[in-house]
């Protein structure tokens, strides 16, 4: 039973307004379901709130089919519609489904940007911050060690969980919009110390130094311990955002890592016991050179045409750094005739790129620099893609499952060359 405080009471009592009232009471039902005792407090939100495809808003008609309607009914499952305030914690959207200028080039029609922007202005008239990211802590919501916070997208949370020190479980779309009114979350699961601990070790015996290995070893740590707590232990050297991002991503990607520990490295990590923190020790996976072959056979399993149409980067969203390396490695090259080359980031971002003068260098080569989304959560990719090479391994892990269509890892400059010779010519050396 979760015991609340007076002022979680008086939330609950409907002292809060309404919408307040149902988001608590969405809350307690998912904090029994958890056998959470209480709740923490948060003050920093990042979900998909009240955003929905014209389906959904089709669905709820009967309701006026709005985004009261469909914040109410789908993100709060209230019995009824409520009016909905401005989010009382610090909230933000994260990614969504199109570009919102190059929405064309990716394929949607004028009533679905019509919907999106429609979508838009309703989100920032309830105070959520408009990142569109699966990357806030690249665009102005970096959170600190030890704050809780109530993030989905699972590559934002274990960056945060592991890299940051912040504490957040992988919340859904109910969670988050409910926890945006209540400013609550239940206490359970990466918020407590308990929950914290490693569970399993990996022993790295072969040098991973670069986005491309680190990506790779993200994959192979997701595939062995699964949902579980990784302790990585070994030849893990140049340790950068990126390379944590590309990791994170993989692990969650190919196992439900929402945390892991990387001795010296990550902050819960100063030791090997630190790191497991009294726990029983699990298995051990070591990570040699076979298992990196292994790997990349693996991650370039569904790649059997040389012939690329479709290259795709930026999952997660690319840094600024990343963009600055892709328009070094594409400057006075052009995109090939049967190919394409989409690179993804946030719009905070990406106002950097335009400065800085990388998206015309990508636009002067026949690229696109594209926001809020990525073409797995869009489901959108270049007309008559049959083929597609990235450089991510979360990406070539749903992409070509998602579109039906073959895919290859690489590296990013394997990537833009394939992407200007219309050849794939990657291979591990
Ligand atoms: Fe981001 Fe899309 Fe990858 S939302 S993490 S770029 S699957």
């Amino acid at each position: 039973m979760v015991e609340l405080t007076d002022a979680e009471r008086a939330m609950l009592d409907g002292d809060a307004g309404a919408a307040t009232q149902k988001a608590m009471e969405l809350l307690v039902r998912y904090a029994e379901a958890l056998g959470a005792e209480r709740f923490v407090e948060t003050n920093n939100v990042a979900g998909v709130p009240g955003s929905a495809p014209p389906w959904v808003k089709q669905y709820y008609a009967q309701d006026g089919g709005d985004y009261r309607a469909v914040f109410s009914r789908f993100d709060l499952d209230s019995d009824e519609v409520v009016d909905v305030p401005r989010m009382n914690a610090f909230s933000c959207h994260l990614q969504g489904g199109m570009d919102p200028s190059l929405w064309r080039e990716q394929g949607m029609s004028e009533d679905a940007f019509a919907n999106f922007q429609s979508d838009e202005s309703d989100v920032a008239a309830h105070g959520i911050q408009i990142l569109k990211t699966c990357t806030p802590y690249l665009a102005g919501n970096v959170p600190v060690m030890g704050e809780h916070c109530a993030w989905m997208e699972s590559s934002a949370v274990v960056f945060a969980n592991s890299v940051i020190g912040a504490r957040t479980n992988c919340e859904g779309r109910e969670s988050t919009s409910a926890a945006m009114l209540a400013k609550r979350i239940p206490d359970w699961g990466f918020h407590t110390d308990d929950f914290r601990r490693g569970h399993h070790s990996v022993d790295v015996q072969v040098p991973v130094d670069s986005i491309f290995e680190w990506g790779m070893l993200g994959y192979f740590v997701g595939d062995a311990v699964q949902d579980t707590i990784p302790v990585i232990t070994g030849s893990v050297s140049d340790a950068s955002l990126i390379r944590h991002k590309h990791f994170g991503a993989a692990a969650a990607s190919s196992g439900g890592v929402e945390m892991y520990h990387m001795v010296g490295i990550t902050p819960e990590a100063p030791s090997v016991e630190a790191a497991f923190g009294g726990a029983a020790r699990g298995e051990r996976f070591v990570y040699d050179a076979s298992a990196r072959k292994r790997i990349y056979e693996s991650l370039n399993s569904v790649g059997t045409s040389d012939d690329v149409d479709y290259v795709m980067l930026g999952c997660p969203h690319y840094s600024i750094e990343q963009i600055a390396q892709a328009a070094a490695l594409i400057e006075g090259r052009k995109v090939h005739t049967n190919s394409a080359l989409w690179v993804f980031t946030s719009r905070a971002v990406k106002a950097t790129a335009d400065a800085n003068g990388y998206t015309k260098i990508l636009r002067d080569a026949g690229a696109y620099l594209m926001t809020d989304t990525c073409s797995a959560i869009s489901q959108a990719v270049p007309e008559g893609t049959k083929v597609a090479a990235l450089d991510s391994a979360k990406q070539v892990h749903y992409l070509p499952a998602m579109m039906k269509i073959e895919g290859w890892y690489g590296t990013t400059a394997e990537c833009i060359d394939a992407a200007c010779t219309g050849k794939w010519r990657g291979k591990l050396s």
